[in-house]
This record gives C-alpha cells, structure tokens and sequence, in this order.
C-alpha cells in the first residue's frame, strides 16, 4: 500500500518546534540567502531520498534563513502572523489538495468560497450581493479590481476590451492618490492602462488624497474614468475621505476603486469604522487576509460590487471545461485557472474569530500602535511624524537620515524586533506596523527599549 503521511509527522513536528520558539527565537534571520544555499543547495540529486529525510534535511537548511514575521514582534511591511485555526485549515488544503478552479472539480471549495464571500462582504460592510475573488495577495485583487473597471468603463463608452483589446479604445482616464501603493501601478501596467499615465491627485501630509484636487481633475476632460482612492495608507494608515470622492466620481461616471489591503479591516470594527465612511460606495475593493486578518500566506480577496463587471474580465471557457449552471465555477472571478482552495482558511480564520473577534484583533493592534508611539515619544529628541489612526506608526529619531538608517540597521541586528523605513515627507523615518494576533503590550515594551537602545546609539556615535 501507498504510504500517502510519509514526513507528514515530521512537518507536524518542525512546525511545532518553529512556532513553540517563535516568541523567543530572534525575529531576523541568522543567514542570509548563501547560507541556506549552502545547507541544501548543489546539484539535483540523481537519486530519490525518503520523504520524512527530506523534510529533515529541508527544515534544517531553511531554518537559520527564516525570519520570525509569523511573530509577534515583527513590525515591518504589513505583515500579519497565522492565527491557529487558519494554519490548521491550510495544512487541511494542502492535504486535500482541490483544484479550486471549477465546482466540477470540488463542490467544498465552491461552497466554501460562496459562505465566505458572504461573510467578507458582511463584515466590512459592503453592499450585499458584491463578488468575492479569492486571489494571492494586495497586487493582484487590485488587479482583478482594475480589469473589472476598465471592463465596466470601457463597455459603458460601447466599447468591448475583452474581444477587442485596447488599441483603438477609447482612452481610459486613471486617477491616484500620489501617495497611491505601487501594486495600483503593476496592476495598470499589466492591464495594459499604463503605470504613468495615471493622473497624480496631490495629497496632504498624511497620504490622502485631497478630493477637491479630484473633482476638479475629473472635471478637466471627458471620457471612460477610473479613481484609485486607498484605506490605509502603508507609511501612515492614512485614509482618503470617500464621501467627497465617491461624489466626484457619481457626478463624472467614474469608477471607484478602493486599495483597502489592510485597512479596510478598520471597517469591520466600531471603534474605527469611522475611518472608512463611504466606502461602500465604492465599486470594487481590494483587501489582503493574509495582513491584517492573519491567514498564512497567500490569501487576498477582489471584491467588486457588480458581479456582472467581475466575471465579465475574468471568465475562462473552454470545450473541455466543465462549466455547472447555477453552480459557482470559482475561476470567473479570478486570473487563475487551477489553484488552490485558498478561500479555506479564510473561512477557518472568520470562524474562530467570529465578528467581534475581528474587531478586536484590529482594536487590540492599533491600541498597541498607540501604545508604541507613546513610548517612544517620551525618547528625549523622538518624533512621531503621523498620527497614529490606525496600526501605522511613523518615527523620526534624532540626527538625520543616515543615523535613522543606521538605527533601522542596529534593530535588526539585535533581533528584538524587525522594522524597516521609509522616506516620508523628504525625510527616512522608522516605520512600525502592529499587525499580528499574537502581539501582546509586554512585546510592545520590550520593543520600545530596543528602539530606545539604538536611538540613543545612533546619536551617541560621532
Ligand atoms: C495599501 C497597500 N496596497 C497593496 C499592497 C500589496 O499587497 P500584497 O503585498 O499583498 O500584494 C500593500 C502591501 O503592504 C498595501 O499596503
């Protein structure tokens, strides 16, 4: 008989060993990529070896290489850890293995994705009967999202992009925040919308985008328009004001897309929906699991308030396909053909939270926000250059941009926490997001003190 569990015990027990010295272990990794090539590099093995040696050999070697952003003190990006219930789904994927493409091909996934779906569009509000594409990531729901509109605009002006591609369409009009996330300008470049023709709408010092500067930019011409507003800026959580938006495109036929990677969840919680007033007003969202609803990676949703407009971009046909009326075929609604049953532990991880479990999981990570920022603004010579609405904390410690670069380093080094930087009104800055389930206060302290090491380093040296 096949032994189908060959190394799945042995899996069981590195993911146990890795995730029980998580808290501890230091957040970056010990070797960079050569050491790891090192450990399982060379040339392919003539010969077969046992599965469970392989994944022996395999956690061994990966390992030191690892860095602990599943943790709860990893502050860079936005990066959200693996909330139990989700990882157990995720291992139930794999093992089940579903081609999550057509209903043919696994009714669960399908009605799987049909609940969640339900429950995503629930939790953050937004208009019932909204599509749902469960998708990899940020980059590419906003890329379902923008195929979507440029169908919906383009099909509005008589013209049908899906047959007929772009050359000799009518021109379609893009619209950003010029603190837009780059993802929107990969996804216009795929789409064929082009990455720099997009108008820049100017912004205030926070990130948003100002929706007079909007108005009066959609009023200068005619013709198809899409805007990409955003919830939740990734330097300062920053979010544009949807209302005035959302009116400027009504008056001007324009799509609205809003890039809510991470901080759309603020809709799912009262203490914060206020932030995402006139979201739903919005035609599509896209929204990453992976960050702030702390599914393991890869997991994203498109959401698009047309479903109509949705399938129309990203239908697949075929003679051998199977397609079942009156049954969902999960491939129409993203760019993928065969892929995995992602939408599973999206659902796993709504189910263990449940409503008020996503609300407090996003509360609990911006009171820890706030709670860092305190801290290190009682550093003699910190600044905190945003202001903490959200997760997002900006961080200006005392002598210029090399020194900050230098702290960012030292950080890292000394394997607390892990943060990164960025440049952030013409000045680099430290950069602190709070995005994991796992994160307590104690974590957050301990951090502060390591900031606080190296700010008083960093000025310190000569
Ligand atoms: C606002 C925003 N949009 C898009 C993305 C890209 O998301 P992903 O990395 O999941 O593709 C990010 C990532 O941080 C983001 O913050």
């Amino acid at each position: 008989m096949r032994d189908r569990t060959a190394g799945l015990s042995a899996a069981a027990q590195h993911a146990h060993d890795f995730l029980d010295g998580l808290d501890g272990r230091p957040v970056a990794a010990r070797v960079d990529a050569a050491g790891v090539r090192e450990a399982l590099g060379g040339p392919l093995p003539e010969h077969g070896e046992d599965p469970t040696a392989v994944i022996d050999a395999l956690a061994a070697g990966a390992e030191p290489g690892l860095v602990a952003t599943a943790g709860p003190r990893h502050f860079g990006f936005v990066i959200g850890g693996a909330l139990p219930a989700a990882l157990a789904a995720e291992w139930l994927v794999s093992a089940w293995d579903q081609n999550a493409a057509f209903h043919a091909l696994s009714p669960a996934a399908a009605a799987i994705e049909e609940i969640t779906s339900a429950w995503i569009v629930d939790v953050l509000g937004l208009p019932s009967g909204a599509s749902v594409g469960f998708v990899t990531g940020g980059q590419a729901a906003n890329t379902t999202c923008l195929a979507a509109a440029r169908h919906a605009v383009l099909a509005k002006a008589g013209w049908n992009v899906e047959d007929d591609g772009l050359i000799g369409a009518p021109r379609v009009r893009i619209f950003c925040g010029e603190h837009a996330h780059a993802t929107i300008d990969t996804a216009l470049r795929l789409l064929g919308l082009g990455g720099s023709t997009a108008v820049r709408i100017a912004a205030d010092d926070q990130g948003r985008m100002l929706p007079d500067a909007l108005a009066e930019a959609l009023a200068s011409s005619t013709g198809p328009a899409i805007v990409c507003a955003q919830a939740g800026n990734v330097a300062t959580g920053a979010f544009d004001a949807f209302d005035p938006i959302a009116d400027a495109c009504a008056a001007h036929g324009a799509w609205l897309h809003v890039d809510g990677a991470f901080g759309l969840w603020a809709a799912a919680t009262p203490a914060l929906r206020h932030l995402t007033t006139g979201v739903d007003r919005a035609d599509s969202w896209a929204v990453d699991a992976h960050k702030w609803l702390n599914v393991p990676y890869d997991s994203a949703m498109a959401i698009v308030a047309d479903p109509g407009a949705h399938t129309a971009a990203m239908s697949l046909a075929g003679p051998y396909l199977v397609a079942d009326p009156g049954q969902r075929d999960s491939t129409n609604y993203v760019p993928e053909s065969s892929r995995r049953a992602r939408v599973i532990p999206v659902y796993a991880a709504l189910r263990s939270l449940g409503r008020t479990g996503v609300a407090d999981l996003v509360d609990r990570n911006c009171v820890q926000a706030r709670r860092m920022a305190e801290r290190l603004a009682n550093i003699p010579g910190v600044r905190i250059v945003n202001d903490v609405v959200l997760n997002q904390v900006l961080v200006a410690l005392p002598g210029g941009d090399d020194a900050n670069r230098a702290a960012v380093s030292a950080i890292q080094r000394d394997g607390t926490c892990w943060l990164g930087g960025t440049t952030w009104n013409g000045r680099y800055v430290l950069r602190v997001s709070v995005s994991n389930w796992s994160t307590t206060d104690a974590d957050i302290d301990r951090s502060a003190e390591a900031i606080a090491r190296a700010a008083h380093a960093s000025t310190a040296e000569p």
